[in-house]
Protein backbone atom coordinates (compact mmCIF):
# COMPACT_ATOMS: atom_id res chain seq x y z
CA UNK A 1 0.00 0.00 0.00
CA UNK A 2 2.70 2.34 1.28
CA UNK A 3 4.72 1.21 -2.02
CA UNK A 4 1.46 2.35 -4.36
CA UNK A 5 1.44 5.78 -2.53
CA UNK A 6 4.96 6.35 -3.23
CA UNK A 7 4.22 5.26 -6.84
CA UNK A 8 1.96 7.64 -6.89
CA UNK A 9 3.73 10.28 -5.43
CA UNK A 10 6.85 10.00 -7.95
CA UNK A 11 4.23 9.86 -10.46
CA UNK A 12 3.08 12.96 -9.91
CA UNK A 13 6.69 14.50 -9.31
CA UNK A 14 7.44 13.15 -12.87
CA UNK A 15 4.37 14.82 -14.46
CA UNK A 16 4.90 17.84 -12.62
CA UNK A 17 8.32 17.75 -13.77
CA UNK A 18 6.91 17.59 -17.33
CA UNK A 19 4.41 20.67 -16.87
CA UNK A 20 7.41 23.12 -15.58
CA UNK A 21 9.51 22.22 -18.56
CA UNK A 22 9.69 25.19 -20.65
CA UNK A 23 7.69 24.04 -23.97
CA UNK A 24 8.76 24.10 -27.09
CA UNK A 25 7.11 26.67 -28.62
CA UNK A 26 4.99 24.75 -31.37
CA UNK A 27 4.48 21.46 -30.95
CA UNK A 28 2.22 21.10 -34.24
CA UNK A 29 1.48 17.90 -35.07
CA UNK A 30 0.37 15.83 -38.40
CA UNK A 31 -2.99 15.97 -37.78
CA UNK A 32 -3.99 12.10 -38.44
CA UNK A 33 -3.84 9.57 -35.78
CA UNK A 34 -0.23 8.63 -36.35
CA UNK A 35 0.89 6.17 -33.28
CA UNK A 36 3.00 5.89 -30.79
CA UNK A 37 6.17 7.92 -31.69
CA UNK A 38 8.92 6.13 -33.52
CA UNK A 39 12.01 8.01 -31.36
CA UNK A 40 10.87 9.26 -28.13
CA UNK A 41 13.53 11.82 -26.27
CA UNK A 42 12.81 12.41 -22.67
CA UNK A 43 14.30 14.74 -20.35
CA UNK A 44 17.88 14.58 -22.38
CA UNK A 45 21.25 15.97 -20.93
CA UNK A 46 24.68 15.61 -22.84
CA UNK A 47 27.46 16.68 -21.20
CA UNK A 48 30.82 16.38 -22.47
CA UNK A 49 33.35 17.44 -19.36
CA UNK A 50 31.89 20.65 -18.40
CA UNK A 51 30.56 21.30 -21.77
CA UNK A 52 26.67 20.68 -21.45
CA UNK A 53 25.76 19.98 -25.16
CA UNK A 54 22.09 19.14 -24.54
CA UNK A 55 19.80 20.39 -21.65
CA UNK A 56 16.37 18.80 -20.79
CA UNK A 57 15.86 18.35 -24.79
CA UNK A 58 12.40 16.16 -25.94
CA UNK A 59 11.80 15.40 -29.39
CA UNK A 60 9.16 12.79 -30.37
CA UNK A 61 9.70 11.83 -34.21
CA UNK A 62 6.64 9.88 -35.65
CA UNK A 63 5.67 6.81 -38.44
CA UNK A 64 5.95 8.15 -41.96
CA UNK A 65 7.53 11.72 -41.33
CA UNK A 66 10.40 13.14 -42.41
CA UNK A 67 11.38 15.46 -39.14
CA UNK A 68 14.75 17.79 -39.88
CA UNK A 69 16.57 18.80 -37.27
CA UNK A 70 18.31 22.57 -37.18
CA UNK A 71 20.39 24.17 -35.21
CA UNK A 72 24.16 26.12 -35.42
CA UNK A 73 27.41 24.06 -35.92
CA UNK A 74 28.33 22.44 -33.01
CA UNK A 75 24.78 22.61 -30.92
CA UNK A 76 24.83 18.78 -30.83
CA UNK A 77 22.71 17.68 -34.01
CA UNK A 78 24.84 15.19 -34.90
CA UNK A 79 25.53 13.62 -31.08
CA UNK A 80 21.36 13.65 -30.87
CA UNK A 81 21.60 11.16 -33.95
CA UNK A 82 24.38 8.75 -32.69
CA UNK A 83 22.52 8.54 -29.26
CA UNK A 84 19.32 7.64 -31.23
CA UNK A 85 21.61 4.91 -32.93
CA UNK A 86 23.05 3.64 -29.08
CA UNK A 87 26.24 5.01 -30.73
CA UNK A 88 26.65 7.19 -28.00
CA UNK A 89 24.52 7.50 -24.51
CA UNK A 90 23.28 10.65 -22.82
CA UNK A 91 24.67 11.61 -19.64
CA UNK A 92 20.98 11.61 -18.63
CA UNK A 93 17.47 11.08 -19.98
CA UNK A 94 16.08 8.62 -22.19
CA UNK A 95 16.17 7.65 -25.79
CA UNK A 96 13.21 4.98 -26.95
CA UNK A 97 13.41 3.76 -30.56
CA UNK A 98 10.63 1.89 -31.35
CA UNK A 99 9.63 1.45 -28.00
CA UNK A 100 12.85 0.06 -26.86
CA UNK A 101 14.83 2.10 -23.98
CA UNK A 102 18.18 2.16 -26.42
CA UNK A 103 20.52 2.82 -23.72
CA UNK A 104 19.18 -0.26 -21.71
CA UNK A 105 19.44 -2.29 -24.34
CA UNK A 106 22.07 -5.12 -25.19
CA UNK A 107 24.61 -6.03 -27.80
CA UNK A 108 21.97 -8.57 -28.70
CA UNK A 109 18.58 -5.68 -28.92
CA UNK A 110 21.04 -3.21 -30.34
CA UNK A 111 21.78 -5.98 -33.29
CA UNK A 112 18.20 -6.30 -34.13
CA UNK A 113 17.31 -2.81 -33.89
CA UNK A 114 20.37 -1.80 -35.92
CA UNK A 115 18.13 -4.21 -39.03
CA UNK A 116 15.21 -1.44 -38.37
CA UNK A 117 17.12 1.68 -39.26
CA UNK A 118 19.48 2.76 -41.63
CA UNK A 119 22.02 5.62 -41.50
CA UNK A 120 23.89 7.77 -43.57
CA UNK A 121 26.84 9.58 -42.01
CA UNK A 122 27.65 13.37 -42.54
CA UNK A 123 31.31 12.22 -43.77
CA UNK A 124 29.65 9.59 -46.43
CA UNK A 125 31.80 7.08 -44.04
CA UNK A 126 32.35 4.08 -46.59
CA UNK A 127 34.81 1.66 -45.92
CA UNK A 128 37.99 3.01 -47.91
CA UNK A 129 39.24 -0.85 -48.39
CA UNK A 130 36.00 -2.21 -49.38
CA UNK A 131 34.98 -1.89 -53.24
CA UNK A 132 31.46 0.19 -53.68
CA UNK A 133 29.97 -3.87 -53.71
CA UNK A 134 31.40 -5.55 -50.77
CA UNK A 135 30.53 -1.39 -48.75
CA UNK A 136 26.80 -2.32 -49.91
CA UNK A 137 27.06 -5.89 -49.23
CA UNK A 138 28.15 -5.64 -45.36
CA UNK A 139 25.28 -4.87 -43.26
CA UNK A 140 23.47 -7.52 -45.30
CA UNK A 141 26.90 -10.32 -44.69
CA UNK A 142 26.89 -9.54 -41.01
CA UNK A 143 23.41 -11.42 -41.24
CA UNK A 144 25.05 -14.12 -41.56
CA UNK A 145 21.78 -15.59 -42.96
CA UNK A 146 21.86 -14.41 -46.45
CA UNK A 147 23.01 -16.39 -49.48
CA UNK A 148 25.89 -14.72 -51.60
CA UNK A 149 23.85 -14.56 -54.71
CA UNK A 150 20.80 -12.87 -53.23
CA UNK A 151 23.37 -10.10 -51.91
CA UNK A 152 24.44 -10.11 -54.90
CA UNK A 153 21.07 -9.70 -56.05
CA UNK A 154 20.31 -7.34 -53.74
CA UNK A 155 23.27 -5.02 -53.84
CA UNK A 156 22.41 -4.76 -57.63
CA UNK A 157 18.72 -3.55 -56.40
CA UNK A 158 19.85 -1.12 -54.12
CA UNK A 159 22.38 0.60 -56.85
CA UNK A 160 19.64 0.77 -59.22
CA UNK A 161 17.18 1.94 -56.56
CA UNK A 162 19.89 5.11 -55.44
CA UNK A 163 20.72 5.61 -59.42
CA UNK A 164 24.01 4.51 -59.27
CA UNK A 165 24.80 2.36 -62.59
CA UNK A 166 26.47 -1.33 -62.06
CA UNK A 167 29.86 -0.16 -63.60
CA UNK A 168 30.84 2.03 -60.53
CA UNK A 169 29.95 -1.71 -58.43
CA UNK A 170 33.55 -2.66 -58.07
CA UNK A 171 35.08 0.63 -57.85
CA UNK A 172 37.04 1.55 -54.44
CA UNK A 173 34.89 4.71 -52.94
CA UNK A 174 38.84 6.70 -53.40
CA UNK A 175 37.67 6.68 -57.02
CA UNK A 176 34.46 7.90 -56.54
CA UNK A 177 32.71 11.71 -56.98
CA UNK A 178 31.03 13.16 -53.71
CA UNK A 179 27.69 12.69 -55.26
CA UNK A 180 28.41 9.04 -56.07
CA UNK A 181 29.99 8.14 -52.56
CA UNK A 182 26.69 9.76 -51.05
CA UNK A 183 24.22 7.89 -53.25
CA UNK A 184 26.36 4.60 -52.78
CA UNK A 185 26.29 5.41 -49.17
CA UNK A 186 22.67 5.50 -49.51
CA UNK A 187 22.39 2.46 -51.02
CA UNK A 188 24.15 0.90 -48.16
CA UNK A 189 22.06 2.36 -45.18
CA UNK A 190 18.90 1.08 -47.47
CA UNK A 191 20.20 -2.30 -47.81
CA UNK A 192 18.35 -4.08 -44.80
CA UNK A 193 15.57 -2.17 -45.96
CA UNK A 194 14.63 -0.10 -43.02
CA UNK A 195 12.21 1.50 -41.67
CA UNK A 196 13.70 4.30 -40.03
CA UNK A 197 16.82 6.31 -41.83
CA UNK A 198 19.02 8.95 -40.60
CA UNK A 199 20.40 11.52 -42.45
CA UNK A 200 23.51 13.52 -41.39
CA UNK A 201 23.67 16.63 -44.18
CA UNK A 202 22.70 14.67 -47.53
CA UNK A 203 23.29 16.99 -49.86
CA UNK A 204 26.47 18.92 -48.42
CA UNK A 205 29.15 19.21 -50.39
CA UNK A 206 27.08 18.64 -53.83
CA UNK A 207 26.82 21.02 -56.03
CA UNK A 208 22.61 22.37 -56.75
CA UNK A 209 22.13 19.48 -59.56
CA UNK A 210 23.56 16.64 -57.64
CA UNK A 211 21.73 18.02 -54.69
CA UNK A 212 18.18 18.66 -56.34
CA UNK A 213 18.59 14.96 -57.75
CA UNK A 214 19.09 13.76 -54.35
CA UNK A 215 16.49 15.14 -52.37
CA UNK A 216 14.44 13.99 -55.34
CA UNK A 217 15.93 10.77 -54.74
CA UNK A 218 14.38 10.99 -51.12
CA UNK A 219 11.34 12.10 -52.25
CA UNK A 220 10.75 9.06 -53.82
CA UNK A 221 12.12 6.70 -51.89
CA UNK A 222 9.69 8.10 -48.72
CA UNK A 223 7.02 8.13 -50.97
CA UNK A 224 7.32 4.53 -52.31
CA UNK A 225 9.09 3.07 -49.33
CA UNK A 226 7.02 4.56 -47.06
CA UNK A 227 10.18 5.55 -44.68
CA UNK A 228 10.47 7.29 -42.02
CA UNK A 229 13.03 10.08 -42.18
CA UNK A 230 14.84 11.78 -39.66
CA UNK A 231 18.01 14.38 -41.03
CA UNK A 232 20.41 17.20 -40.16
CA UNK A 233 20.40 19.64 -42.66
CA UNK A 234 22.28 23.31 -43.07
CA UNK A 235 20.67 23.16 -46.79
CA UNK A 236 17.65 25.41 -46.88
CA UNK A 237 16.67 23.95 -50.14
CA UNK A 238 16.71 20.46 -48.93
CA UNK A 239 15.19 21.45 -45.77
CA UNK A 240 12.10 23.01 -47.11
CA UNK A 241 11.49 20.28 -50.20
CA UNK A 242 11.90 17.45 -48.10
CA UNK A 243 10.50 18.06 -44.25
CA UNK A 244 7.13 17.70 -43.31
CA UNK A 245 8.33 19.23 -39.87
CA UNK A 246 11.28 21.01 -38.73
CA UNK A 247 12.58 20.86 -34.94
CA UNK A 248 15.16 24.02 -34.30
CA UNK A 249 18.00 22.92 -31.99
CA UNK A 250 19.10 26.16 -29.69
CA UNK A 251 19.63 27.44 -26.05
CA UNK A 252 20.18 23.19 -25.73
CA UNK A 253 17.40 22.24 -26.25
CA UNK A 254 14.58 21.71 -28.82
CA UNK A 255 12.72 25.91 -28.96
CA UNK A 256 10.81 25.12 -32.00
CA UNK A 257 9.09 22.21 -34.01
CA UNK A 258 6.37 21.87 -36.30
CA UNK A 259 5.60 22.38 -40.50
CA UNK A 260 8.32 24.80 -41.58
CA UNK A 261 5.86 27.58 -42.19
CA UNK A 262 4.94 27.89 -38.32
CA UNK A 263 8.46 27.27 -37.44
CA UNK A 264 9.25 29.94 -39.72
CA UNK A 265 6.57 32.50 -37.79
CA UNK A 266 8.45 32.06 -34.57
CA UNK A 267 10.04 34.96 -33.30
CA UNK A 268 13.59 33.93 -32.01
CA UNK A 269 16.94 35.27 -33.18
CA UNK A 270 18.17 32.15 -34.08
CA UNK A 271 15.59 31.29 -36.49
CA UNK A 272 15.35 34.73 -37.92
CA UNK A 273 18.71 34.44 -38.83
CA UNK A 274 18.86 31.17 -40.09
CA UNK A 275 15.68 31.20 -41.98
CA UNK A 276 14.68 34.63 -42.79
CA UNK A 277 18.16 35.98 -45.23
CA UNK A 278 18.32 36.38 -48.75
CA UNK A 279 19.43 32.84 -49.49
CA UNK A 280 15.86 31.65 -47.42
CA UNK A 281 14.33 33.95 -49.66
CA UNK A 282 14.94 31.71 -52.36
CA UNK A 283 14.37 28.53 -50.55
CA UNK A 284 10.58 29.88 -49.88
CA UNK A 285 9.94 30.35 -53.10
CA UNK A 286 10.85 26.22 -53.53
CA UNK A 287 8.51 25.93 -50.58
CA UNK A 288 5.84 27.95 -52.46
CA UNK A 289 6.48 25.90 -55.83
CA UNK A 290 6.59 22.43 -53.33
CA UNK A 291 2.98 23.91 -51.62
CA UNK A 292 1.77 23.83 -55.26
CA UNK A 293 3.03 20.41 -56.78
CA UNK A 294 2.08 18.66 -53.37
CA UNK A 295 -1.97 20.28 -53.68
CA UNK A 296 -1.74 19.15 -57.77
CA UNK A 297 -0.37 15.78 -56.38
CA UNK A 298 -3.52 15.45 -53.57
CA UNK A 299 -5.98 16.57 -56.43
CA UNK A 300 -4.79 13.45 -58.58
CA UNK A 301 -5.19 11.31 -56.20
CA UNK A 302 -8.58 12.30 -55.37
CA UNK A 303 -9.42 12.36 -58.86
CA UNK A 304 -7.74 9.19 -59.32
CA UNK A 305 -9.63 7.36 -56.26
CA UNK A 306 -13.34 9.32 -57.34
CA UNK A 307 -13.09 7.37 -60.52
CA UNK A 308 -11.54 4.22 -58.71
CA UNK A 309 -14.61 4.28 -57.01
CA UNK A 310 -17.17 5.33 -59.87
CA UNK A 311 -15.81 2.15 -61.47
CA UNK A 312 -16.18 0.19 -58.38
CA UNK A 313 -19.93 1.23 -57.99
CA UNK A 314 -20.84 0.68 -61.81
CA UNK A 315 -18.92 -2.88 -61.67
CA UNK A 316 -21.27 -3.67 -59.03
CA UNK A 317 -24.27 -2.49 -60.21
CA UNK A 318 -23.73 -4.36 -63.55
CA UNK A 319 -22.90 -7.65 -61.45
CA UNK A 320 -26.23 -7.05 -59.80
CA UNK A 321 -28.00 -6.84 -62.61
CA UNK A 322 -26.90 -9.98 -64.24
CA UNK A 323 -27.60 -12.08 -60.93
CA UNK A 324 -31.00 -10.58 -60.62
CA UNK A 325 -32.02 -9.31 -64.55
CA UNK A 326 -35.72 -8.99 -63.42
CA UNK A 327 -35.06 -7.20 -60.37
CA UNK A 328 -35.00 -3.43 -61.73
CA UNK A 329 -38.49 -4.43 -63.60
CA UNK A 330 -41.65 -3.44 -61.57
CA UNK A 331 -43.27 -6.57 -60.23
CA UNK A 332 -46.98 -7.59 -61.68
CA UNK A 333 -49.44 -8.45 -59.88
N1 LIG B 1 33.11 12.60 -28.03
C1 LIG B 1 33.11 13.91 -27.77
N2 LIG B 1 33.88 14.42 -26.78
C2 LIG B 1 33.86 15.71 -26.49
N3 LIG B 1 33.11 16.63 -27.12
C3 LIG B 1 32.33 16.20 -28.11
C4 LIG B 1 32.30 14.81 -28.49
N4 LIG B 1 31.42 14.67 -29.52
C5 LIG B 1 30.94 15.91 -29.76
N5 LIG B 1 31.48 16.81 -28.93
C6 LIG B 1 31.15 18.24 -28.89
O1 LIG B 1 29.74 18.36 -28.83
C7 LIG B 1 29.30 19.48 -29.58
C8 LIG B 1 28.26 19.06 -30.56
O2 LIG B 1 28.87 18.30 -31.61
P1 LIG B 1 28.07 17.84 -32.90
O3 LIG B 1 29.04 17.14 -33.77
O4 LIG B 1 26.87 17.08 -32.48
O5 LIG B 1 27.63 19.23 -33.53
P2 LIG B 1 26.72 19.48 -34.80
O6 LIG B 1 25.52 20.21 -34.35
O7 LIG B 1 26.51 18.21 -35.53
O8 LIG B 1 27.65 20.47 -35.65
P3 LIG B 1 27.84 20.58 -37.25
O9 LIG B 1 26.67 21.35 -37.73
O10 LIG B 1 29.10 21.37 -37.37
O11 LIG B 1 27.97 19.22 -37.81
C9 LIG B 1 30.55 20.09 -30.19
O12 LIG B 1 30.96 21.15 -29.38
C10 LIG B 1 31.55 18.96 -30.16
O13 LIG B 1 32.85 19.46 -30.05
MG1 LIG C 1 27.13 17.44 -37.33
Amino acid sequence: MADAANENAKDKDKDKAKADRAPPKLTMMPTEDVGPPLVEIDGLWTKFGKTVVHQDLNLEIYSGEILSIVGGSGTGKTVLLRQMLGLERPSRGTVKVFGEDISAADADQLRRMRNHWGMLFQQGALYSALTVFDNIAQPMRELRALPEDVIYDAVLLKMNMVGLGIEHAFKMPADLSGGMIKRASLARALALEPQLLFLDEPTAGLDPDLSDAFVALIQSLHRELGLTVVMVTHDLDTLFALSTRIAVLAEKHVIAIGPTRDVLAVDHPFIKQFFLGARGQRALEVLDEHDVELKQYEEEQEQQEQAHQQQQQERQEQQEQSAHPASSEAPEN
